[in-house]
This record gives C-alpha cells, sequence and structure tokens, in this order.
C-alpha cells in the first residue's frame, strides 16, 4: 500500500473527521478497495475508532474490503432488463471476463457484478462499467464495448 499517497488524500481532506465517507471514497477510487493498512491509518489520522469506521466501510455498496478489478462491471438483472435480454448480455460478458457475478479476473482488470436497477429502465438492458452507463445492449454490443478496457 502506497502510505504516502493515503496520507495525502487524508491531508486533502484537513484530516477532519467530518469527512470520513469522502476519503473513503477516495481512497476506494485509487485503489479499488480499502484495506485493512489504509482504514488503520485513516482511523488513526482522524481520530475515530475503527468500529466506526469498518462500520462505514461495510455499509455502502460503494466500498469494498476485498480488491477489485480496475474496472468495475455492473449488469442490471431487474425485470425491465431481464425481459429485454440482460440474461443473454450477462452471459457474453460471463464468457468474455471469464468470471461470475461476485467476482474478480486473476488480472485484476475486471469485477463483475448484477444489480437490480440502475434506474434507466427505459433503457434496458443496462451494463455499467467504472459508472458510465450503457443501454439498449445486445450481446455483440457488450462484447465489443469489453474490448475498449485495458
Ligand atoms: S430494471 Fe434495469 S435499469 Fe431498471
Amino acid at each position: 500500500m502506497d502510505t504516502a499517497r493515503i496520507e495525502s488524500i487524508i491531508d486533502s481532506h484537513d484530516g477532519e473527521a467530518s469527512s470520513l465517507i469522502q476519503i473513503l471514497l477516495d481512497i476506494q477510487n485509487e485503489l479499488h478497495w480499502l484495506p485493512a493498512e489504509a482504514l488503520q491509518l485513516v482511523s488513526e489520522r482522524l481520530q475515530v475508532p475503527m468500529s466506526r469506521i469498518q462500520h462505514t466501510a461495510t455499509f455502502y455498496k460503494a466500498f469494498s474490503l476485498v480488491p477489485k478489478g480496475r474496472h468495475e462491471i455492473n449488469i442490471c438483472m431487474g425485470t425491465a432488463c431481464h425481459v429485454r435480454g440482460a440474461p443473454r448480455v450477462l452471459e457474453v460478458v460471463q464468457n468474455i471476463t471469464g468470471i461470475q457475478p461476485g467476482e474478480t479476473d486473476p488480472d485484476m482488470k475486471f469485477s463483475l457484478d448484477t444489480v437490480n436497477c440502475l434506474g434507466c429502465c427505459a433503457l434496458g438492458p443496462v451494463m455499467e462499467i467504472d459508472e458510465q452507463h450503457l443501454g439498449k445492449l445486445v450481446p455483440d454490443t457488450a462484447a465489443e464495448v469489453l474490448k475498449k478496457y485495458e
């Protein structure tokens, strides 16, 4: 872990305990997960008990306590997306990435998950990669999109 980088993130928020969530989000964005050493450092610098930090880190879906790939794929399996072909999109993404929902590939390139709704049902099937929404997907388009990611 790059301790200096974590220190720098904490400093950018003036070490304020009230900025805990934003600090954790910045660390999550930088490392793609929240290592225990980083949480310990945040606890010490912000003078916030580890129990509160762990509660926060496990409460929000945006945080991960296990390593994630460089690119996070969420495929909507909600009803509107499901009836428009989301299972076929999921199948092709699983085949290309070699991982199932909840997994990260060994190269740490992709993490894959399914969600129940991404809030844009009219665009179904919808896939989100690194918070970018891609709608009206067909399996071939999803396959093309994945090729663009390093
Ligand atoms: S059901 Fe897929 S975006 Fe709402």
